[in-house]
């Protein structure tokens, strides 16, 4: 699979392998872009999967898109995560706050403070499988969050 993006914009998704089109159909559409979704059938309760990796800093409201995410699973349906979130560490965070400034207009409103372990959670009743965390280190502009979660 491959895809592009500029930014600010919802990536453009299409398949290297030509014999992949008559598996698998790239939707491209923002996750709010309900009407979209709607054509492919998408709408509550319809998807078995959704992996997420490093869409959530960028999303306009993180816990808005994990209840999104949850809406459109199936009872039992699976999110796994990747995302960059906000330090644990107090000092680091300041720094990640002032470094927003100039990063989150020049990489597409990517924040790098965000909680987003925090914004997940509240996006339903989920069944944690797996929780992880890397990069942890306290001078971590990037510290990592990663999870396996199911649709309770
Ligand atoms: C920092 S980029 C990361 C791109 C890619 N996931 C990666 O890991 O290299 C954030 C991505 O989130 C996408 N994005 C932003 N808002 C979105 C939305 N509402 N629905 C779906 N994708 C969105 C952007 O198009 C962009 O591709």
């Amino acid at each position: 699979m491959e895809w592009s993006w500029k930014l600010g914009q919802v990536p453009e998704i299409s398949f290297r392998d030509s014999t992949k089109h008559d598996i698998y159909v790239p939707i491209n559409a923002a996750l709010e872009d309900k009407n979209i979704l709607e054509e492919w059938n998408i709408g509550d309760e319809s998807i078995d999967s959704v992996v997420c990796m490093q869409a959530l800093c960028s999303v306009s409201d993180p816990t808005a898109a994990a209840k999104q995410i949850y809406r459109l699973l199936k009872p039992g349906g699976q999110l796994l995560f990747w995302e960059h979130t906000a330090s644990q560490d107090w000092v680091t965070r300041q720094v990640q706050g002032i470094w927003n400034l100039f990063w989150k207009p020049l990489i597409g409103n990517c924040h790098l403070r965000r909680n987003i372990e925090q914004a997940v959670m509240e996006g339903g009743d989920w069944k944690i499988i797996e929780l992880g965390h890397d990069n942890i280190e306290p001078w971590q502009m990037m510290p990592r969050v990663w999870g396996h979660f199911v649709k309770g």
